[in-house]
């Protein structure tokens, strides 16, 4: 039989939480106190592009497994485990996680805890946060050490949100040690369909868990930066990134994903939380331990500055005047996010040094006319390139992969392109008469 689940937050995490758990055969109801995202999850459609999401909204709205609500009340009363999936943003002028709306979610929800529950955290926190909100829960809520506090961290990536939900390559759960309650039978109870098909299951404190997620994602983010350093050298001492990714990467210690060079990392997740990171292992004592993570920033932001200085030379040393085409403004493919995306912080940059830029993105065209609004934004390829002295591939989707290089020639100025994400074919656009140019490729 399904359990009955309340997750608060709707939205990456949350929504898809919610939706996937629905899935999973369980009854669920999504908290937040954005009706406005409310009404269109409700009515199937997720405020923002996640490949296959409304699908399984829309089913598991039919079959009545999924429904949504603002009232906390309602919450408490419909469940006794609570997933909390709001968002830990980095807080203004500071590289800490802004807690604020984890923290209002327990004040809110733990004095109408009236029976023995569970609350799980899959937001991504600072090391310690679990074991502090359990005694926030502690001092409010009725049912006091009848509910539990455990840390459930979430690694899905956006683009493959459902996939990593419902197919993830472990699920992690952090408990209280000291006082084990019912977090670990619950939560193999709402997993046990995904733990049966042999998903490793790992029990930890909830410590381990909080830095589970940190750490993997200080991991990915240094895993970047070092290819993109590489980068930097290849382009010095004429060698080329992508042989050398794929020779090291075939070393199944090394791997070659996330072995990918270009424009770096951006997004809501791994610039932010590598911040956190730093400021948490500050706070605690241990800041020696991760300095090298301010490398890892620096890389990353020096790959955004190194692309303008590149566009910059290639049209002949100052962009005053220069009409520039930027392809591309989501942080990755298959998402609509612009949070910290390197693709607008570019334009941004190439547009503060006089040149007029035009963007244009499948999915992010909305989000990023909400950012930058005084950039120019058209509505296809073809438009954003006539005219442009210079074209920028700056993410990877697949409309820009398959472009035709002799077909978009007639539309340009000039044939030049710098390819961001190094997923272009040099020989091809060469030998259409585009100078080609790559990061760290030749
Ligand atoms: C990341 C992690 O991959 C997830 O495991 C984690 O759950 C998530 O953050 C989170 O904390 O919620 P996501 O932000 O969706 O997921 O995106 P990634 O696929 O990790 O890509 C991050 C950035 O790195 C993108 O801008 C991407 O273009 C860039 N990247 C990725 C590279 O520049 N090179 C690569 O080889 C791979």
């Amino acid at each position: 039989m399904g359990c009955k689940i309340a997750v608060f937050g709707t939205g990456y995490l949350g929504a898809t939480h919610a939706a996937c758990m629905a899935e999973l055969g369980h009854d669920v109801l999504g908290v937040d106190i954005d009706s406005n995202k409310l009404a269109s999850l409700a009515s199937g459609k997720a405020p923002f592009f996640e490949p296959g999401l409304d699908e399984v909204l829309q089913a598991n709205i039919e079959n009545g497994r999924l429904r949504f609500t603002t009232s906390y009340p309602e919450a408490a009363d419909f469940a006794d485990i609570h997933f909390i999936g709001v968002a830990t943003p980095q807080k203004r002028g500071e590289f800490a996680a802004d807690l604020s709306y984890v923290d209002s979610v327990i004040a809110d929800l733990a004095p109408l805890l009236t029976r023995p529950a569970t609350i799980f955290g899959k937001s991504t926190v600072p090391v310690g946060t679990a074991a502090r909100l359990q005694q926030t829960v502690l001092g409010l809520a009725p049912a006091r050490d009848d509910v539990e506090v455990a840390w459930n961290p979430e690694f899905l990536r956006e683009g493959y949100a459902i996939r990593d939900t419902l197919q993830p390559d472990r699920i992690v759960l952090g408990i209280d040690r000291e006082r084990p309650g019912r977090a670990e039978q619950v939560a193999r109870q709402v997993y046990s369909d995904i733990i049966a098909t042999g998903v490793p299951f790992l029990v930890t404190s909830r410590e381990t868990a909080e830095l589970a997620k940190t750490s993997a994602n200080a991991f990915l983010a240094t895993k970047i930066s070092f290819i993109n350093a590489m980068a930097e050298v290849c382009d010095v001492a004429g060698a080329d990134i992508i042989e050398l990714a794929d020779a090291i990467g075939y070393d199944p210690r090394i791997g070659r994903k996330f072995l990918n060079a270009g424009v770096g990392f951006g997004g809501g997740c791994l610039p932010k939380d590598i911040r956190a990171f730093m400021a948490r292992a500050g706070e605690l004592g241990a800041n020696q331990a991760l300095t090298f993570l301010r490398e890892v920033d620096s890389i990353n932001m020096r790959r955004r500055a190194s692309t303008v200085e590149k566009t910059r030379e290639l049209v002949g040393g100052s962009l005053i005047g220069a009409r520039v085409a930027v392809l591309g403004a989501a942080f990755k493919p298959d998402s609509d996010d612009v949070r910290d995306s390197p693709a607008l912080n570019i334009a941004g940059q190439i547009q503060l040094q006089g040149a007029s830029v035009a963007v244009y993105d499948p999915k992010a065209m909305e989000n990023s006319r909400r950012l930058f609004p005084t950039l120019e934004y058209a509505v296809g390829v073809a438009e954003a390139c006539i005219g442009a002295d210079i074209t920028l591939v700056l993410t990877e989707w697949e409309e820009f992969r398959n472009l035709d290089p002799a077909k978009l020639k007639t539309l340009v100025r000039e044939p030049r392109i710098v390819d961001g994400r190094n997923c272009l074919d040099p020989e091809r656009w060469r030998a259409c008469g585009w100078t080609y140019n790559g990061l760290g490729t030749r």
